[in-house]
């Protein structure tokens, strides 16, 4: 049917020919010429232009900015990592969109470090045009077709075939193999697919066809092939670029700056999707009538404007369209057509490139125009020569503003101010017109003048690229797999922590009975948490946490005072003679009491022992067992405050007087309850874990009475040492309790306290790398080191504000070389070990409440737990996680976590204040 573009030129096969004589050149035909051939010129000025108004659509898309709509798109790819260069593996690409109506299945072999590149093997299919335009199903189902037909040829078996999926279309990629097609563009417009993951399509065809078992394990545009499958020079390739039957580019953008993405971690590759670019203000005045012909005549009318006027799909119709229009004025061909000049698609770009070649001679362009079925005239390939030049410049300036635009990006996000950058080109564009490049450069130099870019051209027509992106894809898929199989131990259900509250509870009865249990449940002869009419001026000590602290604590009518110092304690000391280690302490006492300027006063001392004892007063604490780091000889079993007195005589620091001794729970317990009446509980989760709790007299076997409370230090850190939480522990909680000094011992406070956590993430992190998941596979001397990975680190690299970036800053600076995949993997390993040690923990308080509430019969009840420790007060996760937990297992209790703020040296303090008002009365 003859339609009538807006340039009166007669489309479709509608009445080509001559007029009735053939024409002389009209007198103005220079004019005419001249006036075509300027529509095409593009100013400097222009240029810019253009380049500023891309750089602020792309900044709007990535801000995800939406009002106005930015007109191009900013698509995140999912590729993060330009290759390492150690890809290896067989792998199938087909490749769909790039190269006009054809696909393309290519066999590529990577060879990873070694070896030479191997040629891909490659077969090109053309696609019906009533395919390209049909029912989608169809589409998909003829690339599968292609897909056995070629690997029909091949001599593979039929498994494990892992296929990487160049879709050269504007996608929304939700990862590396998932992909919906936002729009067609280019020739294509099949229906049911808008709005759909091509990958699950293509998956669902090869499963119809059913020849093939094969793993689509990639999606990849063309310009992101392109930049991965550039060989690395210098530098890395940091930039893809296309001209093909369309223009696209990507580049290495920094993940922070991606709205859409909310992640703060390393760069992501960024497909521009500039094709689409349409600002009415820059492009309007380089749009040519010739332009608005072309779009309008288009499948897509109104979209991909500025890819209209540069990809090879369109370059050939440009020209098509100036040469119709100057015949058909008489300008040229003597004012004759044919059907080829007057239909769509008559001149392809291949025509174009050789015409304007200036190495082909006029025989070979008047030779062109003849198979076009004209009648060129000596002085019309002249003419037509500058018509092609005219389009093709034309398209290389405006591809080089582009660029210049994306150039411009990556100085921005870099914060740098000059460039040197590797740009990787792919497309027929570039293949078949070498004038296309050297316009480009030059005008990128001009555009660009403080980036110096070296343009590399694409191996293998980007299909080494998918290739590559598909070997990693794999590969990741392949650790992914790894690492969950890994932490799945650590990931502990509802049912599993459900039943540890219940063994807890076992093991809590059985203990207050007197009966064999991991739980000792040891009384401490605190009977009442604090009244607030405690007074006095006090000594405390505070031994077992982090740092060992002598106090002195003044409780008055207005409050509590507090001063104190902290002394060291050598680890030859905490682990050499008992008598050392008191002698030591008195040291520090007397230091203390010097500098304090309280030599000569006798104060009561309150001294927080945080291991456990078995007491049977208030000042009588026999040593069962040291736990943590310590280990001094000749102490267990024997009556700490004797072996502190005992160092106070061989001081002759006689005025000292110890009065109690008090585990950390209860002192935290108690300096909360201070605070607040209703702490019945104290938790430690710091160098080791610990609770204390209000119970009823009656319910502990080991001390007389039925009535009042007493305070109950559970020593919880030994829970599960009679095996019972052998279904728990991995093999990595085995090999940090083989390693430890205490083998066998306080499994459960393994599992969840600082003095561990680090070192079961190191023992992951070997097996990790043992498997070759992280760093490489390579294991390093310093990852083998114990205690190298702090727990603190844990806090750290688990902290919501930190990019990716730091936490391989805090990695690097432990001497552990990684990758940006690596320092992710590394924060979860992290987060399971954390989130099982503060799940744990908040079984153990929902154990701890709901007996509470069933000793007192109540409904509901309502307490308040003090809490101390390092790890709970530092780790961003922690608390918010035992409290989930504590909610989600004790659902009839409201519990409040209170945390202490001036250590349990307080509470020693107040547990002597009791204990002395307790005496006086017994004297008066
Ligand atoms: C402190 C107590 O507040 O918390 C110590 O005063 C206790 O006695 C400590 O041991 C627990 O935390 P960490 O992290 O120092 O072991
Ligand atoms: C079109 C597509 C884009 C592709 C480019 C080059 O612009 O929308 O995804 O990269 O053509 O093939
Ligand atoms: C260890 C000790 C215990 C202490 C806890 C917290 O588990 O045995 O007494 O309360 O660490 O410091």
């Amino acid at each position: 049917m003859d339609s009538v573009g807006p340039l009166g030129l007669q489309q479709g096969d509608g009445a080509p020919g001559c007029p009735q004589e053939a024409l002389p050149c009209p007198s103005n035909s220079p004019e005419l010429v001249q006036e075509c051939l300027r529509q095409f010129k593009v100013t400097g000025a222009q240029l810019r232009q253009i380049q500023a108004s891309l750089l602020g659509s792309m900044e709007q898309a990535l801000s995800g900015q939406a009002n106005p709509a930015p007109t191009v798109r900013m698509l995140p790819t999912y590729v993060g990592s330009v290759p390492h260069g150690t890809e290896q593996g067989d792998f199938v690409v087909l490749e769909l969109g790039a190269i006009g109506a054809s696909l393309r299945v290519l066999w590529v072999t990577l060879m990873g470090t070694k070896g030479h590149r191997m040629e891909p093997q490659s077969r090109e299919f053309v696609i019906p045009q009533e395919v390209m335009v049909g029912p989608g199903q169809q589409l998909f189902d003829f690339a599968a077709r292609c897909l056995s037909e070629f690997l029909d040829a091949f001599p593979v078996g039929n498994q494990g075939l892992q296929l990487g999926f160049s879709f050269s279309f504007p996608c929304h990629q939700t990862g590396l193999d998932k992909s919906t097609l936002i729009s067609w563009t280019k020739g294509f417009r099949c229906s049911g697919v808008e709005g759909q993951d091509v990958v699950q399509l293509l998956r669902d065809a090869i499963q119809r066809q059913g020849a093939y078992s094969i793993d689509v394990v990639a999606v990849v545009n063309d310009a992101v092939g392109t930049m991965m499958g550039c060989e690395p020079g210098a530098g890395p390739c940091e930039v893809g670029l296309v001209v093909d039957t369309g223009t696209n580019a990507c580049y290495m953008e920094e993940a922070r700056h991606v709205a859409v993405l909310d992640e703060d971690r390393g760069r992501v590759c960024i497909s521009v999707e500039w094709g689409s670019f349409s600002d009415d203000g820059a492009l309007g005045p380089v749009l040519t009538t010739f332009d608005h012909a072309l779009d309008h005549e288009s499948l897509n009318p109104g979209a991909q404007r500025f890819e209209k006027m540069i990809g090879g799909l369109y370059l050939g119709e440009l020209v098509r369209l100036v040469l119709a229009h100057l015949a058909q004025r008489g300008v040229l061909f003597g004012g004759c057509t044919s059907p080829a000049l007057l239909s769509r698609g008559g001149i392809l770009l291949e025509h174009v490139a050789e015409m304007e070649d200036p190495s082909a001679g006029a025989a070979r362009v008047h030779t062109i125009l003849q198979d076009l079925g004209l009648r060129p005239r000596a002085s019309d390939t002249e003419l037509v020569r500058h018509v092609c030049a005219a389009v093709c410049t034309r398209a290389a300036q405006l591809c080089a503003a582009a660029l210049a635009a994306v150039l411009s990006r990556l100085q921005r996000s870099r914060e740098q101010e000059t460039l040197q950058i590797a740009v990787a080109t792919g497309g027929r564009v570039f293949e078949r017109h070498p004038r296309f490049l050297s316009i480009l450069q030059e005008t990128v130099m001009l555009l660009a003048p403080k980036c110096d870019v070296s343009f590399i051209p694409s191996v293998d027509g980007g299909g080494r690229g998918v290739a590559m992106v598909t070997a990693v894809a794999a590969r990741l898929a392949a650790h992914r797999r790894l690492l969950e199989e890994t932490l799945a131990p650590f990931r502990l259900t509802r049912e599993q922590l459900a039943a540890v509250q219940a063994q807890m509870r076992e093991a809590m009865a059985r203990g207050l009975r007197g009966e064999a249990s991991s739980l000792r449940m040891l009384p401490t002869y605190v009977r009442a948490t604090p009244d607030g009419s405690e007074r006095g001026d006090f000594l405390a000590l505070d031994l077992g946490g982090t740092n060992f602290r002598v106090l002195l604590v003044r409780v008055a009518t207005g409050g509590v005072q507090i001063s104190s110092q902290i002394y060291s304690i050598p680890e030859c000391v905490a682990q050499g003679s008992g008598q050392q280690l008191f002698d030591h302490i008195v040291d520090c006492i007397v230091d203390f009491q010097q500098k304090q300027g309280l030599s000569g006063q006798s104060l009561p001392l309150g001294f927080t022992f945080s291991f456990p004892c078995r007491q049977l007063g208030l000042d009588q604490g026999i040593l069962l067992t040291w736990t943590k780091g310590f280990n001094a000889s000749d102490c267990e079993g024997q009556d700490v405050v004797c072996l502190l007195r005992e160092a106070i005589r061989r001081r002759q620091a006689t005025e000292l007087n110890v009065v109690a001794i008090v585990n950390d729970t209860v002192g935290t317990m108690m300096s909360c309850g201070y605070e607040d009446p209703r702490c019945e509980v104290g938790l430690i989760v710091g160098t080791g874990t610990n609770a204390c709790y209000m119970e009823e007299l009656r319910n502990v076997a080991s001390v007389a009475g039925d009535s009042g409370h007493m305070c109950i230090n559970m020593e919880w850190g030994a829970f599960g040492d009679d095996g019972s939480l052998g279904m728990l522990s991995t093999n990595f909680d085995a090999s940090v309790d083989q390693a430890s000094i205490n083998p066998g011992k306080q499994r459960f406070e393994k599992m969840i306290s600082g003095m561990y956590l680090g070192e079961i993430v190191r023992h992951v992190l070997l097996h990790l790398t043992s498997l070759g998941v992280l760093f490489r596979g390579q294991p390093t001397q310093r990852l083998q080191t114990r205690d190298i990975f702090k727990t603190k680190f844990l806090s750290e690299i688990e902290s919501d504000s930190l990019a990716l970036r730091q936490v391989r800053a805090i990695l690097e600076a432990l001497g552990l070389p990684l990758t940006s995949d690596d320092a992710l993997m590394v924060l979860e390993v992290c987060q399971a070990v954390s989130q099982r040690a503060a799940q744990l923990c908040g079984a153990g308080v929902a154990a701890v409440v709901e007996k509470i509430r069933e000793n007192r019969g109540l409904e509901e009840l309502t307490v308040s737990v003090g809490v101390d420790g390092t790890l709970y007060k530092m780790h961003p996760h922690f608390s918010s996680l035992v409290a989930a937990t504590v909610r989600e297992l004790a659902p009839r209790c409201a519990v409040t976590f209170l945390q202490s703020e001036d250590g349990s040296g307080k509470g020693a303090a107040l547990v002597t204040a009791v204990a002395c008002r307790l005496a006086q009365m017994t004297h008066v």
